[in-house]
């Protein structure tokens, strides 16, 4: 298969601007068929406003966003899930008075009823067991983690071809981030969803992802496989909390990165 073939989702000069505020300035990247890949970005990077602008909820000034072939920048949100796009958002925007089951089966509405709805829930189950067991429960009553779960599942029922994360690991604490982000690889094995991530927490979204994208200020600033980020003196130094290598200038203009630890 020629590379060109495999990509799923190409993003190309993409601008997008709150009155003003220019919060994406011409990003380009690429997500592969199969694969996960991740954006990293301090906290105002436009991580939120590059997967509220792919998925038509926010639209862009300039630049052109490809799916399967075809272009989605002018599309509405709900077309854009249609075609298999599907957005679980930063903070996980849940049905707090539903029941954690509701939640899930509203993800599969515009599915009907048939069979293959009931076999993803098993599968959803099968990933998140504490959700089987609080099925039953209001979805605004459960922790955080169980809620962004409830969120990943409800994403999973629209079957979507590319899900798109925005922070999973928000307000988590590293057993429930390190148990989400396990679950994410499994969507991705077991089903072969496409899969971006936009994420604060380095170590743990390069350790699940196949290719990372660092994004600050509005640009794309580095990009690669997992394995050379991982290897990459500045990301390591700036992202993963390593000491500055000796050859690390002062001149270069990084944030340090902030704890992320909740
Ligand atoms: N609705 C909005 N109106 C005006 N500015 C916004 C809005 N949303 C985000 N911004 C600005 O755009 C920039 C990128 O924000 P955002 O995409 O939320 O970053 P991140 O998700 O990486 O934290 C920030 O400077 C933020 O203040
Ligand atoms: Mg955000």
């Amino acid at each position: 298969m020629k590379s060109g073939q495999s990509i799923i989702l190409r993003v190309r000069g993409l601008q997008t601007w709150y009155g003003h505020v220019k919060a994406l300035r011409d990003v380009d990247l690429s997500v592969e068929r199969g694969q996960i890949a991740c954006v990293l970005g301090a906290n105002g990077a436009g991580k939120s406003t590059l997967l509220n602008t792919i998925a038509g909820v926010v639209d862009p000034r300039a630049g052109t966003i490809d799916f399967e072939g075809r272009e989605i920048q002018c599309l509405a949100p709900d077309t854009v899930s249609r075609s298999g796009v599907v957005l679980v958002p930063e903070g996980r925007q849940l049905f707090s008075f539903l029941s954690v089951e509701e939640n899930l089966r509203m993800g599969a509405f515009a599915r009907g009823s048939d069979k293959s709805v009931q076999d993803d829930l098993d599968r959803v189950y099968d990933w998140f067991p504490r959700l089987l067991e609080r099925r039953g429960q209001q979805a605004g009553l459960m922790s955080g983690g169980e809620q962004q779960m409830v969120a990943i599942g409800r994403g999973y029922m629209s079957r979507p071809k590319l899900l798109l994360l925005d922070e999973p690991s928000l307000g988590l604490s590293p057993r429930f981030t390190k148990e989400i982000f396990a679950i994410v690889k499994r969507i991705r094995d077991e089903t072969r969803t496409a899969i971006l991530v936009v994420e604060q927490n380095a170590a743990i979204a390069i350790a699940a992802s196949d290719h990372v994208f660092v994004l600050e200020l509005g640009r794309v600033v580095a990009s690669g496989s997992a394995a050379e980020m991982r290897a990459r003196d500045d990301i390591q130094t700036f992202y993963l909390g390593a000491s500055a290598p000796a050859h690390a200038t002062a001149a270069e203009p990084h944030q340090a990165p902030q704890a992320h630890w909740y």
